[in-house]
């Protein structure tokens, strides 16, 4: 357990270190454990920081931001077409050519909002979240549902292939209290978590409707993600495309140990 901390305590202040811009105007801050050691890290820097903007991801980022005593910006309150200058965040699982997952902390939607409006996001990530391919460890893609829709939504997962290779389909997100029922988001959504084999495997004859032929019979990261996007009542989809994607995030970094 304390390893791991040090591993998210590392991985933060290599990124915070190699990145944090020298005189930025706006930062978003994300959302998860990691993501606490990078406001420590910022407030160690030793850059002024008395009049960045620091926007938030959610709830307990912003509580975050301000018990560092740092200024929060919602937003919605950024000016017209201004950019976030950088974004920091953390993960469930990065590939090699940083695309993740994400969402494993039920923040997703806003993560998004954020990360697509910065000139660069900065996915801070120890060792045990690099995998080659992703759905390897963290074996399901959280997607934040629109709660009326979500039995619909599940439905056309498990047609697109959602399913363990046990047998498990997609499941709407339980709190840990027992009969606690379903968590809901800060847009009081529902976190639906949908396994994918690994390597983001699908059924034969799916991947030739939507793939095409001669696909070779598994997802694309940004397939998968558009796929899913395009179900009607799916707010966001917990997969990050890397900086090659359609929905290109700037840069990325892994930081610290790497697997062995
Ligand atoms: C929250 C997220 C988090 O960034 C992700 O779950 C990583 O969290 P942690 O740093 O606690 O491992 O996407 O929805």
């Amino acid at each position: 357990m304390a390893d791991i901390e040090a591993a998210k305590q590392a991985a933060a202040i290599e990124a915070v270190r190699n990145h944090f811009p020298e005189n930025p105007r706006f930062v978003g801050i994300g959302s998860g454990t990691t993501i606490v050691y990078v406001v420590e890290a910022i407030k160690n820097c030793g850059v002024d920081v008395s009049r960045v903007g620091f926007v938030p991801t959610g709830y307990q980022s912003k509580q975050l931001i301000i018990n560092a005593g740092l200024v929060p910006i919602e937003f919605d309150a950024l000016p017209d077409d201004v950019m976030i200058d950088i974004a920091f965040d953390g993960a469930d699982e990065v590939d090699e050519e940083l695309n993740c997952i994400k969402g494993g902390g039920a923040c997703l939607y806003q993560e998004k909002l954020v990360a697509m409006r910065a000139k660069q996001f900065i996915c801070v990530a120890d060792h045990r979240k690099l995998q080659r391919r992703l759905v390897t460890k963290w074996p399901t893609v959280p997607i934040e549902v629109e709660p009326k829709a979500a039995r619909q939504v599940m439905q056309r997962l498990r047609m697109l292939g959602s399913r363990s290779p046990t047998g498990i389909g997609p499941r709407i997100r339980e709190g840990h209290m027992a009969k606690a029922g379903p968590i809901k988001t800060d847009q009081d959504f529902f976190i639906v978590d949908a396994p994918f084999p690994h390597p983001l495997l699908i059924a034969d004859d799916l991947t030739e409707d939507i793939l095409g032929d001669g696909e070779g019979g598994h997802w694309e990261v940004e397939q998968l993600a558009k796929a899913i996007k395009d179900i009607n009542g799916v707010l966001a989809v917990g997969l990050f495309c890397g900086p090659t994607g359609p929905e290109a995030l700037t840069a990325g970094v892994v930081g610290g140990q790497r697997p062995v």
